[in-house]
C-alpha cells in the first residue's frame, strides 16, 4: 500500500514535470497546503535559506512568487521596521492567503502583489534583493523574468535563486547559472546541499 502511494506520488511528480516542460504550469493553490507542511524544514530550512539570500534590516526586497506566504513572513522580519518587502504573486488566491499569513504574524512591513514576474509592472532599480524559492521552473519565459528582475535590482543588488530536487520544476544550477550569466549577472555565492541549493547573483555596480 505504502509502495504504491509512493510509486503513485514519483509518477505524479514526472508526469506533472514533463507537462510544466510542454506548459507553464504554477503549483495550483489546492495544493497550497503541502508549501506549508514542516518537512520541508529537514531539507529547506527557512533560517538557513534566508541566511545564504543574506537578508539585512532595512532592505527593500522582492520577493517572486510567495505561494501561501512561507517564506515571507521570516522574510520580513529580517528587513525590520526600516526595510520592506514586496511580494509577487501570479495566482490571486495564493496571493490572498499570503496576505492573510502576513496580516495574522502582525507583519507591517510587506505587501503582496499579484501579477506576472514576466508582465507586471516593476520599479527599475528598486531592490537590494530579489529572490524566488523553487519558483524558476514555473516561469514559461525564464530569460525575460531574469532581465526583469536584472533591471529591477540596484547597482550591486542579488538576485537568489533556492531549488530542491524533487520539485517537479526543479533548475539545475548549471541552466540558472547559464541564464544569469547571459543576462550580465555575475555569480555571488552558492549555499546548500546536493538535495537543495541557493544560488545568488550580483547585478554589476556598473550595470
Ligand atoms: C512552488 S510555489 C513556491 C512558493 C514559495 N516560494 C515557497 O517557497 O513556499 C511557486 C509559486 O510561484 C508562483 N509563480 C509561478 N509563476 C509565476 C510568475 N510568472 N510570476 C509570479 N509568481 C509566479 C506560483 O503561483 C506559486 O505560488
Amino acid at each position: 500500500m505504502v509502495v504504491a502511494a509512493a510509486a503513485g506520488l514519483v509518477a505524479g511528480a514526472l508526469a506533472w514535470r514533463y507537462a510544466s516542460r510542454r506548459w507553464s504550469l504554477p503549483c495550483p493553490a489546492m495544493l497550497g497546503w503541502v508549501l506549508d507542511l514542516q518537512f520541508r524544514e529537514l531539507v529547506l530550512p527557512t533560517s538557513r535559506v534566508l541566511d545564504c539570500i543574506g537578508l539585512q534590516p532595512g532592505q527593500r526586497v522582492l520577493e517572486v512568487g510567495p505561494g501561501t506566504g512561507y517564506m515571507s513572513v521570516p522574510a520580513a522580519r529580517r528587513l525590520g521596521e526600516t526595510g520592506r518587502l514586496v511580494a509577487l504573486e501570479l495566482q490571486p488566491e495564493m496571493a490572498r492567503r499570503a496576505r492573510e499569513r502576513l496580516a495574522a504574524a502582525g507583519i507591517t512591513n510587506a505587501e503582496v502583489r499579484e501579477g506576472d514576474v514576466t508582465s507586471a509592472p516593476l520599479e527599475p532599480q528598486a531592490y537590494d534583493v530579489a529572490f524566488l524559492v523553487t519558483v524558476l521552473g514555473e516561469i514559461r519565459d525564464r530569460d525575460l523574468a531574469i532581465a526583469r528582475l536584472r533591471d529591477a535590482l540596484k547597482p550591486g543588488g542579488i538576485l537568489s535563486f533556492t531549488e530542491i530536487v524533487g520539485d517537479p520544476h526543479y533548475q539545475r544550477y548549471d541552466d540558472v547559472l547559464r541564464r544569469c550569466l547571459a543576462a550580465g549577472l555575475e555569480p555571488a555565492g552558492r549555499c546548500g546541499s546536493w538535495l537543495a541549493y541557493t544560488a545568488n547573483f550580483r547585478r554589476p555596480a556598473a550595470g
